[in-house]
């Protein structure tokens, strides 16, 4: 393992920041290859640190960050500084909002862009990332005005680390992620939770959404890695559905915090963590 210091460098809906302990100390002692089919801001892949690894979202902008930064992080770290210099109003914001978008749509998918979403991010309501139906980034502006949106030791940290642990990045589906995962690799499962309540709707997090029948998809994937023999763990929602899916396996129920909720009732919730083997 490295021993780097490193932390997201974006704010993520369903960040596991304040899981990593719990998660450390659930996964195997040994392994092959690790993988995160559904990496976001990537909170335990950047602590755990692990040696081979692949990592997946469908979020191909959010990738974009994580390529630009093994590429070349100092290029993204510039093009984020210039933003900084200009003092921020709602104006400035929606200009870099349209730059963003512009990128989106010509699929220019550069290390500028890489440094639009990092800072949209910070400067964003709540660090949110909604798209509408056409794929565009809309969350309004969060009246951030000055200050610097990176630590840009912590981005080349991370540029270092996918470099020199050779940590491959692709794009797509976590099924077709996992399709290369052999006996003896262990893959942590982070998709979008099943809703807590019946009105929440399952499209939070892209415009693809994730539905009842992703989650059920999963499940049957969790099942058949399992009889490859790959180290497993997931984690989601305390709610019955998870319980029906998982029925077998070693489901723990944990206590967590979470900022990103606009209603604070909903900030500390019950949490499960599943895996498929004992430590
Ligand atoms: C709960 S977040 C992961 C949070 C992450 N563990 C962190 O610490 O920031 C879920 C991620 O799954 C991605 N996603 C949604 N549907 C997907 C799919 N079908 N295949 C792969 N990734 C998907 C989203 O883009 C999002 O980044």
């Amino acid at each position: 393992m490295s021993d780097l210091k490193m932390s997201p460098f974006v704010k993520w809906a369903g960040g596991k920041t304040q899981l990593l302990d719990k998660l450390r100390k659930r996964a195997p002692r040994s392994f092959g290859t690790y993988y995160e089919p559904f990496i976001g801001g990537g909170a335990f892949l950047l602590d755990f640190q692990p040696e081979r690894a692949v990592i997946n979202d469908v979020n191909e902008q959010l990738l974009n960050i994580y390529a630009q930064l093994k590429a070349d992080a100092e290029a993204v770290i510039a093009a984020v500084n210039a933003f900084d210099a200009v003092p921020c109003d709602k104006e400035y914001y929606l200009s870099l909002r349209r730059a963003y978008n512009e990128k989106i749509v010509s699929r220019r998918l550069d290390a500028e862009c890489a440094a639009l979403m990092i800072w949209l991010n910070k400067h964003c309501f709540n660090g949110l990332y909604r798209v509408n139906t056409k794929g565009l980034f809309n969350v309004p502006y969060n009246n951030r005005r000055e200050g610097s949106s990176i630590d840009a030791d912590n981005l080349r940290a991370i540029g270092r680390y996918l470099r020199e642990e050779n940590v491959e990045i692709r794009q797509g589906d976590f099924e077709a992620a996992c399709a290369t995962a052999k006996a003896g690799d262990f893959v942590y499962f982070d998709s979008p939770y099943v809703p807590v309540s019946q009105t929440a709707n399952f499209t939070d997090y892209t415009k693809d959404g994730f539905s009842y029948e992703d989650h059920c998809r999963l499940a049957e994937l969790f099942g058949r890695l399992d009889k490859k023999g790959v180290y497993l763990m997931l984690s989601n929602h305390n709610v019955p559905l998870v319980h029906e899916l998982y029925q077998g396996f070693a489901i723990e129920e944990i206590d967590v915090r979470r900022s990103i909720n606009r209603d604070a009732s909903k900030r500390v919730g019950r949490e499960v963590i599943i895996t498929n083997f004992d430590r």
